[in-house]
């Protein structure tokens, strides 16, 4: 059972860090192309942004289930405790980032319409706060990752 719950979680590593990998080429993608074609790639940016919840459950069911088949102890295992630290920032940066998201559509849509040099303001502003975003996930997963095969 223990080598399920640690394969379990290592495929949610590689779901998120498949999700990590995507999103600088899909925001990359997102800044150079037509604003009707932006709307599409946001669209699917929103998409895969669905899926990242899953990875992260994922990671918290099998996580807990390491801890059981492992016996690990949570009051001991300092690695654990910052990595569960490190998880929550994670977890408070993707419940900011989703209603974030559904924000910069509505302006790539609202640009696609009609653009205006205020729209491609705000559009900028975004962008910008979108990849400061994506640093920070980068940045936590591997600490993370560093943590747990480095502890
Ligand atoms: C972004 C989130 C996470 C990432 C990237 C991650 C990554 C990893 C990796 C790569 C390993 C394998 C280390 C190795 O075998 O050398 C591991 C093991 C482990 N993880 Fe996570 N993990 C995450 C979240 C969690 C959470 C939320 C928990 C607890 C609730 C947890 C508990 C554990 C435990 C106890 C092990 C050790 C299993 C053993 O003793 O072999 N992880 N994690």
């Amino acid at each position: 059972m223990e080598k399920v719950s640690l394969y379990l979680h290592l495929l949610g590593v590689g779901m998120l860090l498949s999700l990590l990998f995507v999103s600088p080429l899909a925001e990359k993608a997102l800044r150079k192309s037509s604003p009707a074609d932006a709307v599409t790639i946001h669209r699917f940016i929103n998409q895969l942004g669905v899926l990242s919840p899953f990875a992260v459950a994922l990671l918290l069911f099998t996580g807990v289930g390491n801890i059981i088949f492992f016996h690990v102890s949570l009051k001991t295992a300092q690695w654990l405790q910052a990595k569960l630290l490190f998880y929550f920032v994670l977890l408070l940066i993707g419940a900011v980032n989703g209603p974030f998201l559904k924000r910069r559509l509505e302006l790539y849509r609202a640009r696609a319409e009609k653009q205006t040099p205020e729209l491609d303001a705000r559009i900028a502003a975004f962008n910008t706060r979108e990849a400061f975003f994506l640093i920070w996930q980068w940045i936590l997963v591997l600490l993370i990752i560093a943590l747990s095969v480095f502890r």
